[in-house]
This record gives C-alpha cells, structure tokens and sequence, in this order.
C-alpha cells in the first residue's frame, strides 16, 4: 500500500485563479490539485488534498494526519494556513501535539507584503517552509516532503 501525502489549504484558497490574481495567480485550487497528483503519482504516494475555511477543521485534519503519519501510512502534510497563519495558536499546538511532518507553504512571498502577514504561529512547528514560489510551490513542498521522509527514515 503507498504512502499519503496529505495536502492541506486554509481559508478563502477555494477562490484561487478569482482571488487577487496579480499575488496569487490565474491557477485554480483544480488546477493545483492536478499538479499535486502528478507529483504525488510521480514519488509513487497517494493524494488526500482539502481546503476548508474553518479553523476547527484544519485542526482535525492535522490531527488524523499525525495519526497517520504515526502508523506509518503518511509521510506528512504541505499546509497552506492562508490567513489562520498569522492568527492560529491552535494549528500549532495541533501540529506539536499530532507531531506531524509539517511543510508550511505560501504562494506568495508573504515578507514582501503586509507587516502582519510576516509573523506565523505554524514557522516555528514546521519542518520546512515553502514560501514565494507561486502555486509551483506546492509541487517543490511535496518533493521536498517526500526527500526530508526518505532521509528520516534511513536514520530511524
Ligand atoms: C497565503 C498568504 C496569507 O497571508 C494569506 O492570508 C492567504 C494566502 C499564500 O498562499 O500566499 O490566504 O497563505
């Protein structure tokens, strides 16, 4: 049986390709979704890809996560957090307490834009951050996912 990588967007991301194009892009969540399971197929991993606009939600997810990264059917998640990024103490007692491999990504460069988009409660949890590289970014944070897995594991 593969192993899943879990893919998972925060608010308002369902309105990407409408939302703000000129910071976000003309892609679609569709159209990442699609590049998601190419890469995923491509590393031999199963896709779980969501995009939820409540917090609560994201916390279950990264819980379930956790617990499969634990049973060994997971490698992991790439979050998007969107806006619960700068706000979401929660994500990241979540993400400490599940213990999940964690890649935080953003599409845009959140640094060059508003000052309170250059805090995150998820940065310090994370395993990597994947920050700027427009809706590609999602296929570098799986690749990069699956190498940080793969060297975890050697060492085990
Ligand atoms: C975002 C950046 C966040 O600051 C913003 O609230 C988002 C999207 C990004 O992907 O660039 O919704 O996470």
């Amino acid at each position: 049986m593969s192993l899943t990588v879990y893919v998972f967007n925060g608010p308002n991301l369902n309105l990407l390709g409408r939302r703000e194009p000129g910071i976000y892009g003309a892609q679609t969540l569709a159209d990442v979704e699609a590049l998601c399971a190419e890469t995923a197929g491509k590393l031999g991993l199963s896709l779980e890809f969501r995009q939820t606009n409540h917090e609560g939600t994201l916390v279950d997810w990264i819980q379930e996560a956790g617990t499969a990264q634990a049973e060994g059917r997971a490698i992991g998640v790439v979050l998007n957090p969107a806006a619960y990024t700068h706000t979401s103490v929660a994500l990241q007692d979540a993400i400490k307490g599940a213990q999940v491999r964690v890649i935080e990504l953003h599409i845009s460069n959140v640094h060059q834009r508003e000052e309170f988009r250059h805090h995150s409660f998820v940065s310090p949890v994370a395993a990597g951050i994947m920050v700027g590289f427009g809706t590609d970014g999602y296929r570098l944070a799986i690749d990069a996912l699956h190498a940080k897995a793969e060297a975890e594991a050697m060492r085990a």
